[in-house]
């Protein structure tokens, strides 16, 4: 008798198993060791490397700039962080639009550099291909549909996409050309549940209501750890780390300068 996956890692056919029993799948974005470390022992199911890294760690105004050794190396971090969660990265820009091959190199790249169980990449019918590739060179793939922060110069703005047709149909080319799951980004709720339904791999959601089949947040979103800047209204916000920190720093800055910080317990005899 195998091991539950409470005791081991999450596997990705512990995906197909939980969408045929209905058991929704706790995804977040990590980064780093020491965040992987804490999301992992909480029971969050999967740890993606996002490639929101580039905004979220790197400040920079959209994902394009990532590079894959980039990525490779916060991976290979979250990777040595867990235990049980299944851990997927993002491939970033550019590293697997040119070809299947391109692509197949820099998946086959980040998982045997970083460790990873699983890569995800942006696109729907134009990636179809791509992803069979990768996927036929045993290398598991989540798709990732809807709002595509990638395509971000081609969209225009980072708004709810809503074109039905091309939704289900983006949605059904990522499954049938193997992909293990999928995301669902900015994408109405009713949609996405129809989409749910229909399709025989789990549907990760963000900001897509509550009927996927599992749902996704950003690390610092949910956290509040990113002292300005745009608050999508479905990152519901589980702590304010941002606020605590900037009053811990504070009140380190005032210690500091009145010379209550170290005090003769914190000193060497
Ligand atoms: O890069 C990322 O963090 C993502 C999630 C928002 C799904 O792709």
């Amino acid at each position: 008798m195998g091991k539950s996956s409470e005791s081991r890692r999450v596997t990705v056919p512990d995906f197909a198993a939980w969408k045929r029993q209905g058991r929704t799948i706790a995804v977040l974005t990590a980064y780093d060791y020491a965040s992987a470390r804490l999301l992992d022992v909480s029971g969050v199911d999967c740890l993606l490397v996002g490639d929101s890294m580039a905004t979220t760690v790197q400040g920079r105004e959209t994902t394009l700039p990532v590079t894959l050794r980039q990525m490779i190396y916060h991976a290979e971090m979250v990777v040595r962080g867990t235990k049980r969660a299944l851990v997927v990265a993002d491939l970033p820009f550019l590293s697997y639009h040119v070809s299947p091959r391109q692509a197949i190199r820099s998946a086959g790249r980040m998982m045997k550099e970083a460790g990873c169980q699983a890569v995800k990449l942006e696109g729907g019918r134009r990636m179809a291909a791509t992803i069979k590739a990768v996927a036929e060179a045993e290398i598991p793939v989540m798709g990732h549909v809807g709002l595509t922060p990638q395509s971000i110069h081609k969209l225009g703005s980072y708004r709810v996409q809503r074109g039905e047709d091309a939704l289900r149909e983006d949605a059904r080319a990522v499954a049938e050309a193997g992909a293990f799951a999928v995301v669902l980004e900015c994408v109405p709720a009713s949609l996405a549940a129809a989409i749910s339904a229909e399709l025989p791999i789990p549907t990760i959601g963000i900001g897509a209501g509550p009927g996927c089949d599992g749902q996704v947040l950003v690390f610092h979103d949910m956290l509040g750890l990113l002292a300005d800047g745009f608050r999508p209204r479905f990152a519901r916000r589980y702590a304010e780390l941002g606020e605590q920190i900037k009053k811990a720093a504070a009140d380190y800055v005032r210690d500091v300068r009145d010379r209550s910080f170290p005090n003769d317990d914190e000193s060497y005899r």
